[in-house]
């Protein structure tokens, strides 16, 4: 009887294999990872609606080879380095790092920021220098400090296309997605961009204590809330909406006492009074991706209150809110605390590739 019941269990096993394989052989080509829903991914609680552009709209099929791409090292020159490297589900997509590591153990001047909830960014990098995703995800490929030891642009981005061609998966992957096998380094882009807009965070104790949840955040998080909404601190002047971003620039003092300050967004405006801008990130998962600001310079969440507090860094571009708050020991550790209420779900379940095209 045990026999007849494991040959049944094994018959049903080959069986359910069989129908498996049969199944992605029919349907090769299309989405088979099952991250990447139809209609587009499941929007968490406290996030709003995704507009997807009308030049590159959704698909599964290209989310999911945006992220084969996404963690591939062979869009870099020397196949060592992949955008997850720098962008890992490990770190909440940052990597962790105070600045970054590229191609050679090169290290850049900036942090590399989270990849999640982008989709909600009205420019891309700490100065807004790309104006969609698109752009932004041609620019590490080529840069000489992160994917490519090609000094131009167009040869370093024919060189990623060129060794993306000799893969046949990748080759059928483009053409069931755009058509053709003649790809080119936008459709890469477009659909590293697609996936980049699939990874979400929302539904956090904060998003769960407004809809309702009164029991979703502790008491001191409910203070640190008030602190941080309050005429005071007014950290939602700039950290507001749904991601906790207005989009805008601001000059909050960071590395503004060195010598030769990254003056940020000035470099792409030229406007006097956009020295020692940065865009202001999103916070959600801000917990998650330590260290802190465009130089990685703040280890901690406290480290970054206690900037706050005292002021920031005086220099002549500081922004007018942020000036000394005197928060109490209380009102800082809140502060902290609701920080850690803004940790959220929507991109634990994308993960690295077990297997990439061959
Ligand atoms: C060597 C590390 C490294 C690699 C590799 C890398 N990035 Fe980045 N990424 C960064 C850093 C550093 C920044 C910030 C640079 C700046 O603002 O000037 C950044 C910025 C970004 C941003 C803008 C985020 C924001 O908040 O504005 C996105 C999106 C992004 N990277 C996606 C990608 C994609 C897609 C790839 C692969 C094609 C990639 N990155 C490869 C380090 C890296
Ligand atoms: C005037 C606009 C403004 C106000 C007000 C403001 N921020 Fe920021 N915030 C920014 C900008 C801009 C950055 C990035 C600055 C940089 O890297 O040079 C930033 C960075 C941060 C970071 C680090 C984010 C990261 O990914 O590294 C945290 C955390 C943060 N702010 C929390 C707060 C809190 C808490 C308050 C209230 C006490 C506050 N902010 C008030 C604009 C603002």
């Amino acid at each position: 009887m045990r026999i007849h019941k494991k040959a049944l269990v094994l018959a049903t096993v080959g069986f359910a294999l069989a129908a498996t394989a049969a199944w992605y052989h029919a349907n090769a080509g299309t989405a088979t990872s099952g991250l990447f829903p139809k209609d587009g991914p499941k929007i968490p609680l406290g996030l709003v609606e995704i507009v997807w552009p009308e030049e590159n709209p959704y698909s599964a099929e290209k989310a999911e080879l945006g992220w084969l791409l996404f963690f591939d090292t062979r869009l870099s020159s020397d196949r060592s380095v992949s955008c997850a490297s720098c962008h890992a589900p490990a770190h909440a997509y940052a990597d962790g790092r105070p600045v970054s590591t590229g191609i050679k153990q090169q290290k850049g001047g900036r942090s590399a920021p989270s990849v999640i909830n982008r989709v909600y960014g009205a420019a891309q990098f700490w100065d807004g220098r790309a104006a969609s995703l698109e752009e932004q995800a041609k620019g590490p490929i080529a840069n000489p400090i992160e994917m490519t030891a090609e000094k131009d642009a167009g040869k370093a981005h024919a060189a990623c296309v060129d060794s993306l061609r000799e893969v046949k998966e990748y080759r059928r992957r483009f053409k069931a997605v755009f058509g053709t096998e003649e790809f080119t380094i936008d459709h890469v882009a477009m659909a590293i961009a697609t996936f980049e807009r699939t990874v979400l965070s929302g539904n956090s104790p904060y998003d769960k204590f407004k809809a309702g949840d009164k029991t979703a955040l502790t008491e001191s998080q409910q203070r640190g809330m008030n602190v941080f909404f309050s005429n005071n601190a007014r950290c939602d002047s700039c950290h507001d909406g749904a991601a906790f971003t207005t989009n805008q620039f601001a000059n909050i003092g960071v590395g503004m006492d060195k010598v030769n300050p990254d003056l940020g967004r000035y470099n792409v405006t030229k406007r006097d009074s956009d020295k020692g801008a940065f865009k202001t990130p999103g916070l959600r998962d801000i917990a998650r991706t330590a260290p802190y600001m465009h130089d990685g310079s703040l280890k901690t969440l406290e480290d970054v209150v206690e900037h706050y507090d005292k002021g920031g860094i005086k220099n002549q571009w500081l922004h007018q809110d942020v000036k000394p708050l005197k928060l109490s020991k209380q009102d800082k550790s809140d502060l902290v605390q609701f920080l850690h209420a803004l940790n959220g779900e929507g991109w634990q379940h994308i993960k690295a590739p077990t297997k990439l095209p061959k």
